[in-house]
């Protein structure tokens, strides 16, 4: 399967697809990286020769002119699946209607609690012993599409945010890449609420 990513930030879900992909048994490679703004994720994607879409929203007169740059943009690379790693913009109609269904989120936290962009830290004030990590595909709201896997991670008493986020990256990292993976191989069968790959092992 072919993917286009897109990313914000460090970058460090984006690396951990481009080392699976370098093994030529992972079923998906990444044709493109999509940015929003200069990043690490960025510099990754070039460091590894990959293309680089660069949208910022500032570049547009509207969130709308924004949307259907990037999805002619990303529809030029032809991705049967788009990776949203650490991707910190919403993505509008224009975009969803292109690629509804195929765009794949993670989230640092188990959905439905804690959604939005500050998911870690939410989490940690409210006090929760167990966060964790959810890989869902994207609809119209804000990390509220079906749910695809999810695994918990515990809270430690001395947890601040970056030590948290840290530790829930490292099944973020595993779980994307599984759930790509699984994703391309055996596709998704959604039916409303629900999403399942077919013969889940995930
Ligand atoms: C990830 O935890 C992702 O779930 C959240 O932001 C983080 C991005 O990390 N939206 P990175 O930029 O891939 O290092």
């Amino acid at each position: 399967a072919g993917l286009v990513v897109l990313a914000s930030g460090t970058g460090s879900l984006l690396r951990a697809l481009i080392e699976a992909a370098a093994d030529t048994a992972y079923p998906a490679r990444i044709r493109a990286v999509g940015v929003d703004r200069d990043c690490a994720a960025a510099d990754h994607a070039a460091a590894a020769g990959i293309p680089v879409v660069r949208i910022p929203v500032g570049d547009y007169p509207d969130r709308a002119a924004w949307d259907r740059s990037l999805a002619e943009s990303v529809a030029g690379y032809g991705p049967d699946l788009v990776v949203c790693a650490g991707f910190m913009k919403l993505l509008g109609p224009t975009f969803l209607d292109r690629f509804g269904g195929r765009i794949i989120n993670t989230h640092p936290a188990l959905l439905p609690a804690f959604p939005g962009a500050h998911g870690v830290r939410d989490a940690l004030a409210y006090g929760v012993r167990v966060t964790g990590s959810t890989v869902h595909l994207v609809d119209a709201g804000v990390d509220t599409g079906p749910i695809l896997a999810q695994e918990a991670v515990p809270v430690r008493a001395d947890d601040d945010e970056p030590t948290l986020h840290e530790r829930i990256k490292i099944v973020e990292r595993r779980l994307l890449v599984d759930v790509v993976a699984a994703v391309a191989t055996r596709g998704i069968v959604s039916d409303g609420r629900k999403a399942v790959i077919p013969d889940e092992r995930v």
